[in-house]
């Protein structure tokens, strides 16, 4: 038997990093409530690549607070790593959210006052690391992901995608075992939101961190490896995205895409390793 993850089938053996069983979510009081999710099982394998689809209010963003440690099912399991949710406290979530869990969002959720490397260094903060180690943490991953010569500089100074890198780095600067991306390309261009994809694939391969994705469009979909459809807060569809038509992100897009190629493997491997030293430098 090959190691090949197909997450849809749920056959894998050993422990998902993620399991959804049976899971519900009612929002409000009853009467006036509303079932965001309803009987989610949901099985999930570390470093997958995957999104999900559906309508608004079909419970996606329900679903990622859910997975994201957020909030709390109103019914059924969700096992992390192997642990129910259920039965830690909110110190033991607090925890895991920090290290476990990195959120990349729509609006990009950045602190204004705060400088680039501030705004990554954050998480890091809490999680109690001297200065130095969590300045040189988030330094390189801002370079990993292409923004290692905009460390000074705000939120309002960056672009979009600037801004959204930023967030990435955020995201994987403490070392996560998934990115949670709620609509991270729906406030940019396309252009950008190809970048911002290419960079998702890479964080995956070469980092090997699973990352889901929530989308309206197919194309990014197909840009990961496996779509998961939500429907009135039920999974109606579920299944890897054929290799024919899986579409690696920013091919043939030379002037987007040129910066995260260069050097690619050096900054993401040396990330990888807790190395220190970056190339960087050559981004636009
Ligand atoms: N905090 C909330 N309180 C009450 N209802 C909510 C809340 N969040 C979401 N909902 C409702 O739950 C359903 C699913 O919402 P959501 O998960 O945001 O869907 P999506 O992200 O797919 O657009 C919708 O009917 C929405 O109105
Ligand atoms: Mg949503």
């Amino acid at each position: 038997m090959t190691g090949t993850v197909r997450g849809p089938a749920g056959t894998g053996r050993g422990t998902p990093l993620l399991e959804l069983q049976g899971v519900g979510k009612v929002y409000g009081e009853s009467g006036l409530s509303v079932a965001a999710l309803r009987g989610v099982d949901l099985r999930v394998e570390a470093g997958e690549l995957l999104s999900i689809m559906g309508p608004s209010g079909s419970g996606k963003s329900t679903l990622m607070n859910l997975l994201g440690c957020l909030d709390r099912p109103s019914e059924g399991r969700y096992l992390l790593e192997g642990r129910d949710v259920a039965l830690l406290t909110d110190n033991e979530l607090a925890e895991i959210r920090n290290r476990r869990i990195g959120f990349v969002f729509q609006t990009f959720n950045l602190l204004p006052r705060s400088t680039a490397l501030e705004n990554v260094e954050l998480p890091l903060v809490y999680r109690g690391l001297p200065a130095a180690e969590r300045r040189r943490l988030a330094r390189e991953a801002l370079e990993v992901v292409g923004v290692g010569h905009r460390l000074t500089h705000r939120p309002a100074q960056l672009s979009g995608g600037e801004q959204q890198r930023v967030a990435i780095a955020r995201a994987i600067a403490g070392n996560p075992g998934v990115i949670l991306a709620d609509e991270p390309t729906g406030n940019l261009d396309s252009r950008t939101g190809e970048e911002i994809i290419a960079l998702f694939q890479r964080v995956n391969r070469e980092l090997g961190v699973t990352v889901i994705q929530v989308t309206h469009d197919l194309h990014r979909a197909r840009q990961t490896r496996r779509i998961v459809r939500l429907r009135d807060g039920r999974v109606v569809d579920d299944r890897p995205v054929p290799e024919a038509e899986f579409v690696a992100a920013g091919s043939g897009d030379a002037g987007a895409a040129g910066n995260l190629d260069a050097g690619a493997a050096g900054p993401a491997a040396a990330a990888a390793a807790g190395a220190g030293q970056t190339p960087g430098g050559e981004a636009r």
